[in-house]
C-alpha cells in the first residue's frame, strides 16, 4: 500500500508540475498530514458531532474516521470525487476494523441533477444530514463550482444542521496552494438572504506536510447554519 500511494504522489507531483499547482488528484495525497486536522479534534473535544455526519470531500479519510471513532453514535458518511482517495480511506477503516463504521461513496458534489448522484445522497437523504465538515473543500472552488457545491450541501443537511467549514484565510500570504476565504467572501454565499447563519468565526489553521509550510497554514473556521 504505501508503495502505491508514494508512487501516485509522484505521478500527479511530475504531471502537475510542482507544489503551486493545486487540482483536484494532487491535494489529498500531496498535503495532508495524514491524521485528523486540528481543528476537527477540537470540534469532537466540543462535543459538536451527532446523528448524520457528512464529511464532504473526505480526501484519504482521517477526518471521518476519527470522527466515528471518537463521537460513538454518530453515522458517518466520507464523500470525495477522486475515487483513489475512498480506497486508501477503505483500507484504513479495514486495518482500523472500522470498515462497518463509515459509509464511504465516490460522488460529485458538484452534480445539480440528483437522479445521477449514488443512492447514498439521493433524494431519499434530502435533509437527513445533521451536521456537514468542510475540511479544505470549499476553499478549492472556483465562483460558479462553489454554487453548485453549496447547493448539494444545502439540498443534504436537514433545517437548523451546522457546516463546520475550514478554509484558508487570506492571512496566508505564502505563495501558492488554494484560494483565500476572506470573512466578506464567504458572506456572500452563506447570509441570512440565502437560508444562512454564520453563527461563528474563528482563527484556525491547517495542518499541512511538515516539509510544505512548516507544517500550518492559516485558517479561519466558519460555524454555518442552516436556517
Ligand atoms: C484539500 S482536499 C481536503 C481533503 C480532506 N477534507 C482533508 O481535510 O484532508 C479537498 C478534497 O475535496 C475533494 N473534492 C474536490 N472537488 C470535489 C467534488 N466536486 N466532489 C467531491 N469531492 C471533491 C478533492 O478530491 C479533495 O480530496
Amino acid at each position: 500500500m504505501l508503495r502505491s500511494l508514494g508512487g501516485h504522489s509522484e505521478v500527479t507531483r511530475r504531471s502537475l508540475g510542482g507544489v503551486g499547482s493545486v487540482s483536484l488528484l494532487f491535494v489529498p495525497l500531496r498535503f495532508p498530514p495524514c491524521r485528523p486536522q486540528k481543528f476537527v479534534r477540537d470540534l469532537i473535544l466540543r462535543r459538536c458531532f451527532s446523528g448524520r455526519v457528512l464529511d464532504a470531500g473526505c480526501g484519504i479519510g482521517d477526518n471521518a474516521l476519527y470522527v466515528a471513532k471518537a463521537a460513538p453514535g454518530t453515522n458517518v458518511t466520507a464523500v470525495d470525487v477522486v475515487p483513489r482517495c475512498l480506497e486508501f480511506a477503505a483500507a484504513k477503516a479495514d486495518l482500523r476494523n472500522m470498515r462497518s463504521q463509515v459509509e464511504l461513496v465516490v460522488a460529485d458534489l458538484l452534480q445539480e441533477n440528483v437522479s445521477c448522484m449514488p443512492r447514498a445522497l439521493g433524494h431519499e437523504h434530502n435533509g437527513t444530514f445533521s451536521v456537514i465538515l468542510d475540511s479544505s473543500t470549499f476553499h478549492c472552488f472556483s465562483d460558479s463550482d462553489r454554487e453548485r457545491y453549496v447547493s448539494t450541501l444545502r439540498r443534504l443537511l436537514r433545517p437548523r444542521g451546522l457546516i463546520y467549514m475550514n478554509c484558508m484565510s487570506e492571512e496566508e500570504t505564502r505563495p501558492g496552494g488554494p484560494r483565500r476565504i476572506s470573512v466578506p467572501d464567504l458572506l456572500t454565499v452563506f447570509n441570512r438572504p440565502n437560508g444562512w447563519e454564520v453563527e461563528t468565526i474563528e482563527d484556525s489553521i491547517i495542518e499541512v506536510h511538515p516539509t510544505f509550510w512548516g507544517g500550518q497554514a492559516k485558517a479561519r473556521l466558519f460555524t454555518i447554519r442552516k436556517l
